[in-house]
């Protein structure tokens, strides 16, 4: 699908009530009434009722990989929801994250905030719950996860949060637009990490952050002998893996994980500084990375290690980590764009 690409710094609707219906790629005001596309830009989309999921993708055809992978999470939307989260369960759930809050207390009380690749959207609606003022948009290419984070905006009446189905290769969004861009789990999925990487790092206005999170090949060495280890036996070994040790994961989350970390269709892991090689190319200097959470508020706070042994070490505590890494190798780099670039 090709959507075209907006190069404006700002989209129109900056300043506006963050609750306010958008296009998502020029900005304009949606009034209750588009259903099938934007009268300003022509940006065609489908849209049920307002305040539902803008679709990009509907009536179009993907790509094979795509449609592998929209098959696999809309089999298991990942990481889906508890039968009694609420807006309150969440915030609490969220804010016993050490990298959550951490994320949270760094992000402005009015940013706009894109989540990419979200799933059934609980980071995007976490964000959106604890600043009412932040616009948030949440993009997935996968219409089951976005129905349940739709399912769940509409119980909370979470109107700052904007839900858009798009392939993150041909995203209806502005460029350099978003002041946080998140996108956890999401590259490594695809048939191109570093072209997806790249689109996502496009998001980024100058100063702004992105929170790039995807399997790291030394974190993620614990997990790929787990898996073996498994296939061999037969099925997943929970006496390994910290999740399904866990004595208060329902059955369904439980399967959605044994899926997701053990039979997904399309996973790579890549080399943490080959990926912040990719960043440096498009003008992001490197923050961080996670783990370790820094403690509140310093999630933006630039500190990563200096020279190759550092470097080294960090990927070696990794690996180190993996019997009890309950995220199973994923890590997150933190990187901002810089003023001029
Ligand atoms: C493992 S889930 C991560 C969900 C969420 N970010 C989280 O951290 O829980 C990966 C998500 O990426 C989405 N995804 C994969 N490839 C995509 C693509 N090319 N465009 C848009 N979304 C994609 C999938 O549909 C899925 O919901």
């Amino acid at each position: 699908v090709d959507v075209g690409e907006v190069n404006e710094t700002t989209p129109r609707g900056h300043g506006c009530d963050a609750r306010r219906e958008e296009c998502p790629r020029c900005g304009t005001a949606l009034g209750d009434g588009a259903r099938t596309g934007c009268g300003c830009c022509g940006l065609a989309f489908e849209r049920p009722a307002a305040r539902a999921v803008i679709d990009v993708l509907a009536g179009t055809a993907r790509e094979r990989d795509a449609a592998e992978v929209e098959r696999f999470y809309t089999a298991s939307p990942f990481p889906g929801y508890a039968p009694e989260d609420d807006g309150p369960a969440l915030l609490v759930r969220s804010r016993r994250s050490a990298f959550l809050h951490a994320l949270d207390t760094a992000i402005a009380p009015a940013a706009r905030v894109l989540d990419i690749g979200a799933g059934t959207g609980q980071l995007a609606a976490f964000l959106a719950l604890a600043g009412p003022r932040r616009r948030v948009v949440a993009v997935d290419g996968c219409r089951a996860p976005l129905a349940l984070a739709e399912g769940f905006k509409r119980r909370v009446g979470l109107e700052n949060l904007h839900l858009v189905r798009a392939d993150l290769f041909a995203l209806p969004l502005p460029v350099r637009a978003f002041e946080v861009v998140v996108s956890r789990g999401v590259v490594h999925h695809t048939p191109d990490p570093k072209r997806a990487t790249e689109a996502v790092a496009a998001r980024v206005a100058p100063g702004g952050v992105l929170v790039l999170g995807f399997y790291e090949s030394w974190a993620r060495l614990v997990h790929r002998a787990r898996r073996g280890l498994g296939r061999v036996v037969g099925r997943p070994i929970a006496a390994l893996d910290p999740v399904l040790r866990r004595a208060d994961l329902d059955a369904e989350k439980r399967r959605i994980w044994i899926e997701d970390q053990y039979h997904h269709p399309l996973e790579r892991s890549l080399a943490a500084p080959e990926v912040e090689a990719w960043l440096r190319a498009e003008g992001f200097e490197i923050l961080r990375t996670v783990p370790p959470s820094p403690p509140h508020g310093g999630l933006f706070a630039e500190a990563a290690p200096a020279g190759r042994v550092a470097a080294f070490t960090r990927r070696a505590r990794w690996a180190a980590a993996g019997p009890f890494d309950p995220d199973a190798g994923l890590v997150c780099i933190v990187a901002r764009r810089r003023s001029n670039a």
